[in-house]
């Protein structure tokens, strides 16, 4: 397990901020692991089964009117382009954001984990929660790259036993 596939959908550069110090993290404690991001308006539903693990990241918004959504790019590629798609047991986790002020707060991680039961992925780590504006939240973001980081190497370890 060495490589790491990210889509986000950021409109105002939070859900970007969070994935970026995932990244950074992650190469500063496993440098030889390969890390690729993407925008999820330039994916296609086969880049849902790139890199050894895959990681999609969203705020919660009000696409389509109503509030507790996924950001609209992730919400098309999710819903429309790769409603067909067959996860066939991707390892897949999520970063979800949202702002305590919604009352359907951080919803969006709700549409990802349906669309990874429905598509067949496996939930590999439990997705990260942000709550509100990301900056002075790094510590909470590291330890979970950690955690995704050590259950990488575990995975190996199993696959390899
Ligand atoms: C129009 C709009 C609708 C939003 N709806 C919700 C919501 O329903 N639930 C929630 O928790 N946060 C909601 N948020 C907050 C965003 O999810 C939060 O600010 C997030 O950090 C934005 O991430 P981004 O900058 O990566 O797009 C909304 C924000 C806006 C501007």
């Amino acid at each position: 397990m060495k490589t790491i596939h990210i889509i986000t959908a950021s409109t105002s550069g939070n859900t970007e901020f969070v994935a970026d110090t995932v990244s950074r993290h992650i190469t500063k404690i496993a440098p030889d692991i390969e890390i690729e991001m993407q925008k999820a308006e330039l994916a296609k539903p086969e880049d849902l089964l790139r890199g050894d693990v895959v990681i999609l990241g969203s705020g919660t918004w009000n696409t389509g009117g109503s509030e507790g959504q996924l950001n609209m790019h992730m919400d098309a590629l999710l819903k429309i382009r790769s409603k067909d798609v067959q996860l066939a047991g991707k390892p897949i986790t999520f970063i979800s954001l949202g702002d305590e002020r919604y009352y359907f707060r951080t919803r969006c991680t709700e549409h990802f984990l349906r669309f990874q039961r429905e598509h067949g992925g496996k939930l590999f780590v439990p997705p990260l929660i942000i709550v509100n504006e990301p900056y002075g939240q790094e510590e909470k973001i590291e330890k979970w790259a950690e955690k995704l980081h050590s259950t990488m190497t575990a995975m190996t370890t199993a696959g390899q036993s």
